[in-house]
């Protein structure tokens, strides 16, 4: 029997030197943000109160195909890149399945998740620009957690405001915050006009992601020599989670095949993104066919079932208005375990990609993805994040749509981040007390109405 070839391993040289910036690639430019004010298109400096300089530049940069990556970030990415790509014989086996399934390991990272390739430049850049202190929101914990050691690296003082449900369900992601030495804030709270007026209107309100980034807007806009960092949607988050395509690429070539599909989970679009934008390059330049899946939330479905509008990133409308695929920015997401996943909008990137017809979405229901992420831990060991997934549920369906057809199909899926923290939602799942949340296309329609009526 001749051994097979599990993990495909990358030495640390093999590091990408550049991000891959897939805007200077596209025909159709993503529609630019606009100053709600004005209507104008904003500008880099528009956006220096708010983001460092040069992240402020990376958002705006339509023209360089490659961004450096500082030497800096690099010597804090070799903590744990390159992550493995690993070979899912134990999935394939379960599903008896002809697919070739292959998964790049992002739960490796010491925070657990793929969130610190973005957290650790965006620290390093609000540092370089002369900020001691950085505010954020998480929605499960994973990014405040990824910001929290970034922060520490760099020596930031950092606030974060978490999702009151994710607050309440992971009190774990809490201590890991606290431990690298973050302040944690419940989302909504009382420290901030924008949550001060929604737990007015709803006391019970348990938090949106929307809600969360109006408040660390407010706290950062309100601090001397304070930033504010996303941790998706915007464009230079997704430009540096490219670190994992650009690994992926060179793996799979060692592998010897080439992905007829790329799947990511979908919250706001940057580990989608990054697995997917270094292949889809190939798509845009040479024509190569390779389907490209965000698996999204049936719940909050801004992708399958929303409208193309320009919005607001943020619940109280603090933010430049964006090009995306959006339920409307005051979306009440149900509590669904994947809290990462509970954004009312997408990337404009991501959004014009799928406008153009150049990538797909599926919507995942709560239940299924549960029982991928469980079948997934049982072949492969590792438990996934719930957020991740929606990610592999979409990647079965693929498999066994290749089983249906009998055709040999390679498919390549983000693993981005491990459960361990999550075992309370693995618990209700395994214990028969988890439910689907539905959503009724009335509801949607209702949203977006009031949306697209306040934005006229
Ligand atoms: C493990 C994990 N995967 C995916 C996501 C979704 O975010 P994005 O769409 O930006 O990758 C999150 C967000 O918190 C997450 O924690």
């Amino acid at each position: 029997m001749t051994a097979k070839t599990k993990k495909i391993l990358l030495n640390e040289t093999e590091l990408p030197t550049s991000w891959y910036n897939i805007v200077a690639d596209m025909k159709t430019k993503p529609l630019p943000m606009l100053n709600p004010a004005t209507k104008q298109a904003v500008s880099e400096e528009d956006l220096y109160p708010l983001f460092a300089r040069e992240l402020a530049r990376q958002e705006l940069n339509q023209n360089d195909t490659w961004i450096e990556i500082p030497d800096a970030v690099r010597e804090q990415y070799k903590i744990y890149r390159p992550t493995p790509l690993v070979r899912a014989y134990g999935l394939e086996k379960a599903l008896d399945t002809p697919a070739h399934i292959y998964f790049k390991n992002e739960s490796v990272s010491p925070v657990g998740s793929h969130k610190l390739n973005s957290a650790l430049p965006q620290a390093y850049y609000c540092k370089q620009d002369g900020a001691t202190n950085i505010t954020t929101e998480t929605g499960a914990g994973q990014w405040g957690t990824a910001l929290s050691f970034a922060a520490k690296v760099f020596g930031l003082e950092l606030a974060v405001y978490m999702v009151k449900i994710s607050y309440e369900q992971k009190p774990y992601r809490r201590s890991l915050m606290q431990t690298w030495g973050a302040q944690v804030i419940a989302s909504p709270s009382m420290s901030t006009k924008a949550g001060r007026k929604i737990l007015t209107a709803q006391p019970n309100y348990q938090g949106s992601l929307g809600t969360a980034i109006s408040e660390a807007i407010e706290l950062a806009m309100q601090t001397p020599n304070c930033k504010y960092a996303l941790g998706s949607v915007l464009n230079h988050v997704s430009l540096h989670q490219t670190v994992i395509g650009l690994e992926a690429e060179k793996q799979m070539e060692l592998a010897g095949e080439y992905p007829d599909v790329v799947i990511g989970c979908f919250g706001g679009g940057s580990n989608f993104s990054g697995i997917c934008f270094p292949f889809l390059r190939h798509s845009l330049r040479e024509g190569r066919k390779t389907r490209y899946i965000a698996a999204e939330p049936a719940s909050c479905p801004k992708l399958t079932h929303g409208v193309f509008e320009y919005d607001f990133g943020d619940e109280s409308g603090y933010t430049p208005l964006l090009p995306m695929f959006t339920l409307g920015h005051n979306f009440a997401p149900s509590n669904i375990h994947a809290g990462g996943l509970r954004y009312h909008g997408a990337g404009s990137i991501v959004s014009q990609l799928l406008r153009d017809g150049l990538i797909e979405a599926v919507d995942i229901k709560q239940l299924e993805s549960f029982e991928a992420g469980v079948l997934f831990a049982r072949s492969e060991g590792i438990v996934p994040a719930p957020e991740s997934a929606h990610a592999i549920a979409a990647a079965i369906n693929e498999a066994l749509k290749a089983k249906e057809e009998g055709k040999r199909k390679t498919i390549l899926f983000n693993l981005s981040g491990h459960g361990l923290i999550d075992m309370s939602a693995y618990d209700q799942y395994l214990s028969g007390n988890m439910i689907n949340y539905s959503l009724e296309k009335e509801d949607i329609e209702k949203n977006i109405e009031k949306i697209e009526k306040q934005l006229r």
